[in-house]
Protein backbone atom coordinates (compact mmCIF):
# COMPACT_ATOMS: atom_id res chain seq x y z
CA UNK A 1 0.00 0.00 0.00
CA UNK A 2 1.08 3.51 -0.29
CA UNK A 3 1.98 4.55 3.42
CA UNK A 4 3.00 8.38 4.08
CA UNK A 5 5.87 8.49 6.76
CA UNK A 6 4.98 12.21 8.72
CA UNK A 7 8.14 12.70 9.50
CA UNK A 8 10.59 10.13 8.73
CA UNK A 9 14.09 11.55 8.13
CA UNK A 10 15.25 10.64 11.99
CA UNK A 11 15.53 7.95 14.80
CA UNK A 12 11.42 6.83 14.96
CA UNK A 13 10.79 8.34 11.52
CA UNK A 14 13.32 6.77 10.07
CA UNK A 15 12.86 3.13 11.29
CA UNK A 16 9.23 3.59 10.01
CA UNK A 17 10.09 3.86 6.71
CA UNK A 18 12.71 1.33 6.88
CA UNK A 19 10.23 -0.93 8.29
CA UNK A 20 7.30 -0.30 5.78
CA UNK A 21 9.85 -0.51 2.68
CA UNK A 22 10.47 -3.85 4.49
CA UNK A 23 6.79 -4.95 4.62
CA UNK A 24 6.56 -4.13 0.85
CA UNK A 25 4.61 -0.98 0.83
CA UNK A 26 5.34 2.25 -1.17
CA UNK A 27 6.79 4.82 1.13
CA UNK A 28 6.92 8.82 0.92
CA UNK A 29 8.10 10.64 3.79
CA UNK A 30 6.72 14.52 4.45
CA UNK A 31 9.32 16.88 5.98
CA UNK A 32 11.12 20.57 5.36
CA UNK A 33 13.23 18.30 3.91
CA UNK A 34 15.91 21.07 6.12
CA UNK A 35 17.83 18.13 8.60
CA UNK A 36 18.21 15.11 6.59
CA UNK A 37 16.49 12.74 3.64
CA UNK A 38 15.09 9.60 4.05
CA UNK A 39 16.94 6.23 2.92
CA UNK A 40 17.12 4.95 0.01
CA UNK A 41 13.44 3.91 -1.74
CA UNK A 42 11.44 6.25 0.31
CA UNK A 43 10.03 9.05 -2.12
CA UNK A 44 11.01 12.38 -0.18
CA UNK A 45 8.30 15.04 -0.29
CA UNK A 46 9.02 18.45 0.90
CA UNK A 47 6.85 20.77 3.12
CA UNK A 48 6.06 22.63 6.26
CA UNK A 49 3.09 20.52 8.06
CA UNK A 50 2.64 24.08 10.35
CA UNK A 51 1.57 25.51 6.42
CA UNK A 52 -2.12 24.59 5.95
CA UNK A 53 -1.38 24.26 2.07
CA UNK A 54 1.84 22.68 1.97
CA UNK A 55 0.30 18.49 2.98
CA UNK A 56 -1.91 18.71 0.06
CA UNK A 57 0.55 20.63 -2.36
CA UNK A 58 2.78 17.59 -1.84
CA UNK A 59 0.03 14.84 -2.26
CA UNK A 60 -0.94 15.92 -5.18
CA UNK A 61 -0.65 12.87 -7.32
CA UNK A 62 0.27 10.29 -4.61
CA UNK A 63 -2.85 9.96 -2.20
CA UNK A 64 -1.66 7.83 0.81
CA UNK A 65 -3.71 4.86 2.22
CA UNK A 66 -1.94 4.60 5.33
CA UNK A 67 0.27 7.04 7.63
CA UNK A 68 2.70 6.96 10.00
CA UNK A 69 2.45 10.36 12.49
CA UNK A 70 5.63 10.63 14.36
CA UNK A 71 6.45 14.26 13.82
CA UNK A 72 3.54 16.32 15.34
CA UNK A 73 4.75 18.84 17.93
CA UNK A 74 1.91 21.68 17.45
CA UNK A 75 -1.80 22.06 17.15
CA UNK A 76 -1.61 23.11 13.92
CA UNK A 77 0.06 20.17 12.40
CA UNK A 78 -2.71 18.07 13.71
CA UNK A 79 -5.29 20.19 12.33
CA UNK A 80 -3.77 20.10 8.67
CA UNK A 81 -3.29 16.54 9.17
CA UNK A 82 -6.69 15.85 9.51
CA UNK A 83 -8.01 18.15 6.59
CA UNK A 84 -5.56 16.53 4.56
CA UNK A 85 -5.56 12.98 5.41
CA UNK A 86 -8.74 12.40 6.77
CA UNK A 87 -9.61 9.46 4.26
CA UNK A 88 -6.88 7.23 4.81
CA UNK A 89 -7.54 3.34 5.90
CA UNK A 90 -5.25 3.55 9.09
CA UNK A 91 -3.48 6.21 10.69
CA UNK A 92 -0.86 5.47 13.77
CA UNK A 93 0.00 8.54 15.67
CA UNK A 94 2.89 8.75 17.81
CA UNK A 95 2.31 10.15 20.89
CA UNK A 96 3.54 10.30 24.38
CA UNK A 97 3.20 9.28 28.24
CA UNK A 98 3.06 13.19 28.96
CA UNK A 99 -0.13 13.05 27.08
CA UNK A 100 -1.70 11.51 30.42
CA UNK A 101 -3.09 14.03 32.73
CA UNK A 102 -1.68 12.56 35.94
CA UNK A 103 1.86 11.99 34.82
CA UNK A 104 4.83 12.25 36.36
CA UNK A 105 4.68 10.90 39.13
CA UNK A 106 1.80 8.39 38.01
CA UNK A 107 1.35 5.61 38.32
CA UNK A 108 -0.72 4.99 34.98
CA UNK A 109 -3.18 2.45 34.60
CA UNK A 110 -5.05 0.92 31.44
CA UNK A 111 -5.53 3.55 28.49
CA UNK A 112 -9.57 4.24 28.64
CA UNK A 113 -9.66 4.60 32.29
CA UNK A 114 -7.05 7.54 32.10
CA UNK A 115 -7.71 11.19 31.41
CA UNK A 116 -5.68 12.98 29.16
CA UNK A 117 -4.20 16.71 29.98
CA UNK A 118 -6.56 19.21 28.38
CA UNK A 119 -6.08 23.18 27.83
CA UNK A 120 -4.23 25.22 25.55
CA UNK A 121 -1.23 25.85 27.00
CA UNK A 122 2.03 25.80 24.87
CA UNK A 123 3.31 22.68 26.47
CA UNK A 124 4.63 19.36 25.11
CA UNK A 125 1.72 16.82 26.62
CA UNK A 126 -1.01 19.32 26.53
CA UNK A 127 -0.11 19.83 22.61
CA UNK A 128 -0.07 15.85 21.91
CA UNK A 129 -3.34 15.26 24.00
CA UNK A 130 -5.01 17.61 21.97
CA UNK A 131 -3.39 16.64 18.19
CA UNK A 132 -4.62 13.15 19.15
CA UNK A 133 -8.29 14.37 19.69
CA UNK A 134 -8.43 16.75 16.47
CA UNK A 135 -7.22 13.46 14.23
CA UNK A 136 -9.52 10.80 16.04
CA UNK A 137 -12.29 13.50 15.09
CA UNK A 138 -12.21 12.62 12.31
CA UNK A 139 -10.62 8.98 11.13
CA UNK A 140 -12.61 7.76 14.30
CA UNK A 141 -11.76 4.52 14.54
CA UNK A 142 -9.32 3.92 11.87
CA UNK A 143 -7.05 6.15 14.52
CA UNK A 144 -4.60 4.74 17.11
CA UNK A 145 -2.25 6.87 19.33
CA UNK A 146 0.90 5.44 20.86
CA UNK A 147 1.64 7.18 23.64
CA UNK A 148 5.77 6.32 23.95
CA UNK A 149 7.62 6.38 26.95
CA UNK A 150 11.55 6.57 26.42
CA UNK A 151 12.62 5.10 23.31
CA UNK A 152 15.93 4.25 22.91
CA UNK A 153 18.20 2.47 19.53
CA UNK A 154 20.39 3.53 17.14
CA UNK A 155 19.60 7.18 15.10
CA UNK A 156 18.57 8.58 18.92
CA UNK A 157 18.65 12.13 18.50
CA UNK A 158 17.87 12.52 21.76
CA UNK A 159 20.87 10.97 23.33
CA UNK A 160 20.11 9.84 26.63
CA UNK A 161 21.13 6.74 26.91
CA UNK A 162 24.17 7.97 24.37
CA UNK A 163 25.52 9.81 26.26
CA UNK A 164 25.84 7.24 29.05
CA UNK A 165 27.54 5.10 26.48
CA UNK A 166 30.22 7.64 25.35
CA UNK A 167 30.60 8.63 29.16
CA UNK A 168 31.00 5.00 30.30
CA UNK A 169 33.37 4.10 27.38
CA UNK A 170 36.20 6.96 28.54
CA UNK A 171 36.18 4.71 31.44
CA UNK A 172 37.52 5.48 35.39
CA UNK A 173 35.27 7.09 37.73
CA UNK A 174 31.83 7.58 37.08
CA UNK A 175 29.28 10.02 39.11
CA UNK A 176 26.15 8.02 39.44
CA UNK A 177 22.99 8.36 41.24
CA UNK A 178 22.90 6.38 44.29
CA UNK A 179 19.19 5.10 43.00
CA UNK A 180 20.73 2.36 40.77
CA UNK A 181 17.82 0.13 41.57
CA UNK A 182 15.64 2.80 40.19
CA UNK A 183 13.22 0.73 37.64
CA UNK A 184 13.82 1.64 34.18
CA UNK A 185 11.01 0.84 30.92
CA UNK A 186 12.00 1.45 27.49
CA UNK A 187 10.85 0.64 24.09
CA UNK A 188 13.58 -0.10 20.88
CA UNK A 189 12.81 2.29 18.51
CA UNK A 190 12.91 -0.20 15.86
CA UNK A 191 10.51 -2.37 17.92
CA UNK A 192 7.92 0.85 18.13
CA UNK A 193 8.16 1.44 14.34
CA UNK A 194 7.52 -2.28 12.95
CA UNK A 195 4.50 -2.50 15.30
CA UNK A 196 3.05 1.12 14.03
CA UNK A 197 3.08 -0.14 10.51
CA UNK A 198 1.86 -3.52 11.66
CA UNK A 199 -1.24 -1.68 13.53
CA UNK A 200 -1.69 1.24 10.21
CA UNK A 201 -1.86 -1.66 8.18
CA UNK A 202 -4.73 -3.18 10.08
CA UNK A 203 -6.28 -0.36 10.78
CA UNK A 204 -6.36 -0.17 14.41
CA UNK A 205 -7.76 2.26 16.53
CA UNK A 206 -7.65 3.63 20.44
CA UNK A 207 -5.06 4.72 22.80
CA UNK A 208 -2.15 2.18 23.29
CA UNK A 209 0.71 3.23 25.70
CA UNK A 210 3.80 1.79 23.81
CA UNK A 211 6.54 1.09 26.76
CA UNK A 212 8.57 -1.34 27.95
CA UNK A 213 6.64 -3.34 30.60
CA UNK A 214 7.25 -2.83 34.29
CA UNK A 215 10.44 -3.94 35.99
CA UNK A 216 12.40 -4.68 32.57
CA UNK A 217 15.43 -3.27 34.07
CA UNK A 218 17.00 -0.69 36.11
CA UNK A 219 19.52 2.07 36.05
CA UNK A 220 21.92 -0.07 37.36
CA UNK A 221 20.90 -2.95 35.17
CA UNK A 222 21.08 -0.67 32.19
CA UNK A 223 24.10 0.90 33.37
CA UNK A 224 26.30 -1.97 33.97
CA UNK A 225 25.02 -3.52 30.29
CA UNK A 226 26.40 -0.15 28.97
CA UNK A 227 29.77 -1.18 30.82
CA UNK A 228 29.64 -4.99 29.35
CA UNK A 229 29.20 -3.36 25.91
CA UNK A 230 31.86 -0.70 25.94
CA UNK A 231 34.27 -3.04 27.60
CA UNK A 232 35.37 0.15 29.84
CA UNK A 233 36.96 0.02 32.97
CA UNK A 234 34.63 2.27 34.37
CA UNK A 235 33.68 2.33 38.45
CA UNK A 236 30.14 3.53 39.57
CA UNK A 237 30.35 6.18 42.31
CA UNK A 238 27.34 7.20 43.70
CA UNK A 239 26.31 10.00 44.68
CA UNK A 240 23.37 10.51 47.02
CA UNK A 241 20.23 12.35 45.35
CA UNK A 242 20.75 15.44 48.06
CA UNK A 243 23.95 15.85 47.32
CA UNK A 244 23.04 16.13 43.55
CA UNK A 245 20.44 18.34 43.42
CA UNK A 246 22.49 20.47 46.21
CA UNK A 247 25.09 20.62 43.26
CA UNK A 248 22.69 22.01 40.91
CA UNK A 249 22.30 18.46 39.14
CA UNK A 250 19.24 18.12 36.87
CA UNK A 251 17.76 15.09 36.93
CA UNK A 252 16.74 13.39 33.52
CA UNK A 253 19.27 15.97 31.43
CA UNK A 254 22.40 16.04 33.55
CA UNK A 255 22.33 12.65 34.52
CA UNK A 256 20.11 11.24 31.78
CA UNK A 257 17.32 8.66 32.82
CA UNK A 258 17.70 9.63 36.85
CA UNK A 259 14.53 11.03 38.51
CA UNK A 260 14.24 12.30 41.59
CA UNK A 261 13.12 9.19 44.35
CA UNK A 262 9.25 10.87 45.02
CA UNK A 263 8.60 10.67 41.49
CA UNK A 264 10.82 7.75 40.37
CA UNK A 265 8.53 5.72 42.81
CA UNK A 266 6.10 5.51 40.40
CA UNK A 267 6.64 7.13 37.48
CA UNK A 268 7.82 3.95 35.70
CA UNK A 269 4.71 2.49 37.33
CA UNK A 270 2.87 1.83 33.95
CA UNK A 271 0.13 -0.32 32.96
CA UNK A 272 1.18 -1.74 29.17
CA UNK A 273 -1.14 -4.88 28.97
CA UNK A 274 -2.81 -3.09 25.77
CA UNK A 275 0.14 -3.01 24.10
CA UNK A 276 1.35 -6.57 24.30
CA UNK A 277 -2.29 -7.91 23.72
CA UNK A 278 -1.48 -6.31 20.31
CA UNK A 279 1.97 -7.51 19.52
CA UNK A 280 4.17 -4.60 20.26
CA UNK A 281 7.49 -6.57 20.66
CA UNK A 282 10.17 -6.05 23.19
CA UNK A 283 13.98 -7.21 21.87
CA UNK A 284 16.44 -7.91 24.75
CA UNK A 285 17.61 -4.50 26.05
CA UNK A 286 21.44 -5.92 25.32
CA UNK A 287 20.56 -5.95 21.85
CA UNK A 288 19.52 -1.97 21.86
CA UNK A 289 22.10 -1.28 24.28
CA UNK A 290 24.85 -3.06 21.61
CA UNK A 291 23.17 -1.64 18.60
CA UNK A 292 23.34 1.83 19.43
CA UNK A 293 26.78 1.45 20.55
CA UNK A 294 27.66 0.15 17.39
CA UNK A 295 25.54 3.35 15.38
CA UNK A 296 27.41 5.11 17.89
CA UNK A 297 30.50 4.53 16.92
CA UNK A 298 30.36 4.60 13.30
CA UNK A 299 28.34 8.13 13.09
CA UNK A 300 30.83 10.63 11.56
CA UNK A 301 29.13 13.25 13.90
CA UNK A 302 26.30 13.64 16.20
CA UNK A 303 23.26 14.74 14.72
CA UNK A 304 21.73 17.49 17.18
CA UNK A 305 18.72 17.03 19.54
CA UNK A 306 15.63 17.70 18.17
CA UNK A 307 12.98 20.64 18.73
CA UNK A 308 15.83 22.80 20.42
CA UNK A 309 16.39 20.10 23.24
CA UNK A 310 19.34 20.41 25.46
CA UNK A 311 21.71 18.32 24.85
CA UNK A 312 21.93 15.66 27.82
CA UNK A 313 24.96 14.81 30.27
CA UNK A 314 26.74 15.95 33.06
CA UNK A 315 28.70 19.24 32.53
CA UNK A 316 32.73 18.03 33.09
CA UNK A 317 33.34 20.88 36.01
CA UNK A 318 29.97 19.30 37.54
CA UNK A 319 31.59 15.91 37.59
CA UNK A 320 35.13 17.22 38.21
CA UNK A 321 33.66 18.90 41.31
CA UNK A 322 31.43 15.67 42.41
CA UNK A 323 34.46 13.09 42.22
CA UNK A 324 37.03 15.21 44.05
CA UNK A 325 34.43 15.50 46.92
CA UNK A 326 34.43 11.42 47.75
N1 LIG B 1 12.53 10.24 22.29
C1 LIG B 1 11.69 9.80 23.20
O1 LIG B 1 12.10 9.17 24.20
C2 LIG B 1 10.20 10.06 23.01
C3 LIG B 1 9.32 9.72 24.03
C4 LIG B 1 7.94 9.86 23.83
C5 LIG B 1 7.47 10.34 22.63
N2 LIG B 1 8.34 10.73 21.66
C6 LIG B 1 7.80 11.20 20.37
O2 LIG B 1 8.29 10.30 19.41
C7 LIG B 1 8.45 10.96 18.16
C8 LIG B 1 9.88 10.79 17.71
O3 LIG B 1 9.90 10.91 16.35
P1 LIG B 1 11.22 10.87 15.48
O4 LIG B 1 12.31 10.27 16.26
O5 LIG B 1 10.85 10.27 14.18
O6 LIG B 1 11.34 12.40 15.21
P2 LIG B 1 12.36 13.53 15.36
O7 LIG B 1 13.76 13.09 15.61
O8 LIG B 1 11.71 14.44 16.28
O9 LIG B 1 12.32 14.07 13.84
C9 LIG B 1 11.30 14.90 13.43
C10 LIG B 1 11.03 14.69 11.93
O10 LIG B 1 9.99 15.57 11.54
C11 LIG B 1 10.42 16.47 10.53
N3 LIG B 1 9.83 17.77 10.87
C12 LIG B 1 10.11 18.57 11.93
N4 LIG B 1 9.35 19.69 11.90
C13 LIG B 1 8.57 19.59 10.78
C14 LIG B 1 7.58 20.45 10.20
N5 LIG B 1 7.24 21.62 10.75
N6 LIG B 1 6.98 20.03 9.07
C15 LIG B 1 7.32 18.84 8.47
N7 LIG B 1 8.23 18.00 8.99
C16 LIG B 1 8.85 18.38 10.13
C17 LIG B 1 11.93 16.44 10.59
O11 LIG B 1 12.53 16.71 9.32
P3 LIG B 1 12.92 18.25 8.92
O12 LIG B 1 13.70 18.78 10.10
O13 LIG B 1 13.75 18.12 7.69
O14 LIG B 1 11.63 18.95 8.72
C18 LIG B 1 12.19 14.99 11.03
O15 LIG B 1 12.12 14.11 9.92
C19 LIG B 1 8.07 12.40 18.39
O16 LIG B 1 6.74 12.60 18.01
C20 LIG B 1 8.23 12.56 19.90
O17 LIG B 1 7.40 13.58 20.40
C21 LIG B 1 9.69 10.60 21.82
Amino acid sequence: MRLLVLGGTHFLGRHVATAALERGHEVATFTRGVSGEPPEGVRALHGDRDDPAALPAALAGWAPELVVDTSCQTRAAARHAAAALAGVRGYAFVSSLNAYAHWPPGPIGAEDGEPTRTGDEDEYGAIKAEAERVLAAVLGDRFLTARAGLIVGPHDRVDRLGWWLRRIARGGRVVVPDALDQPIAAVDARDLAGWLVEVAEQGRGGAVTTTGPVGMTTLGGLLDLCRTVTGGDAEWVPVPEAELLAAQVEPWLHLPLWLPADVARTAWDVDTSRARELGLPGRPLRDTVADTWAWLRAVERLPDPPHGLPRPGLPAELEAALLAAR
